[in-house]
């Protein structure tokens, strides 16, 4: 088992890439907390899981941009499991809810999740990850975190390229106590919740002509490579960035 006794906080987990890492990791052997504000299908995703393993999952009701939220999911995680040793910071919404790539609200709302949620995720969880004596975050980014895209409002690629630089931060001021950090930048994925264009066949049939896999990536091959940087197999990475996009970045 690649996780056995790790102890891991996913954000946005009721959901997509989230809810499929927190199943990998339980298989693997690890605690997850499910924290996400949906507290419905996150519950769902948590009973499925304990199922199948007895006590691996608990769920949090999480919004991502409240620091106090966080500090409190951390010390439940730490009270429930004992400690702390990954977090993915995976909560997100999608810069292609409205048509209009000028909207100024889109831009506040976007930054608050994708960005400041990283922020407050990475400054809840850093303190107890010093104090375990290391630990392991992987920032959910995007190739919208690498080039700018048609279709998406540039809230969303500013807010991954942020993920992308707020990646390399951590790894450079938190190397020193053993805490590694590193980005997984997905490609064209089944849809976000929160997905408008993006989600139109039309859309992604353009999309795709630049993906040199020719399909649409699965969730769980995301959640590989997510594993692969949350556990010991990858002690020596840290401050880089993992495409996970069928080629999409690599023209
Ligand atoms: N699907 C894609 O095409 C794609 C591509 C590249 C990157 N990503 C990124 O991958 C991550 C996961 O995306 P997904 O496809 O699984 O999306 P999804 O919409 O299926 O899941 C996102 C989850 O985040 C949760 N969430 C949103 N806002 C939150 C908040 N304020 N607090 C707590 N939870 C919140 C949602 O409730 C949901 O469960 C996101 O960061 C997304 O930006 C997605």
């Amino acid at each position: 088992m690649r996780l056995k006794d790790k102890v891991a906080i996913i954000s946005g987990a009721a959901s997509g890439m989230g809810a499929a890492t927190a199943r990998i990791f339980a298989r693997e052997g690890a605690k997850v907390v499910i924290a996400d504000m949906l507290e419905q299908e996150g519950r769902v995703v948590a009973d499925s899981i304990n199922a199948t393993h007895p006590g691996a999952a608990l769920f949090m009701a999480l919004d991502v941009t409240n620091e106090a939220g966080w500090q409190k999911v951390v010390q439940e995680t730490v009270r429930a499991f004992g400690r702390l040793d990954i977090l993915v910071n995976n909560a997100g919404i999608s810069g292609s809810a409205t048509n209009n790539l000028l909207d100024v609200e889109l831009w506040h709302r976007v930054m608050a999740v994708n960005s400041t949620g990283v922020f407050l995720g990475t400054a809840a969880a850093v303190p107890q990850m010093q104090k375990n004596g290391g630990g392991s975050i992987v920032n959910l980014s995007s190739i919208s975190g690498v080039v700018g895209q048609a279709f998406v409002h540039m809230s969303y690629n500013a807010s991954k390229g942020a993920v992308r630089t707020m990646t390399k931060s951590t790894a450079v001021q938190f190397g020193k106590d053993r805490i590694r950090c590193n980005s997984v930048h997905p490609g064209l994925m089944p849809p976000m919740r929160t997905s408008g264009a993006t989600a139109d066949p039309e859309v992604r049939a353009k999309m795709l002509k630049s993906v040199q896999l020719g399909r649409a990536g699965e969730v769980d091959e995301v959640a590989n490579a997510i594993l692969f940087l949350a556990s010991d197999e990858s002690s020596y990475v840290t401050g880089t960035e993992l495409y996970v996009d069928g080629g999409y970045l690599a023209m």
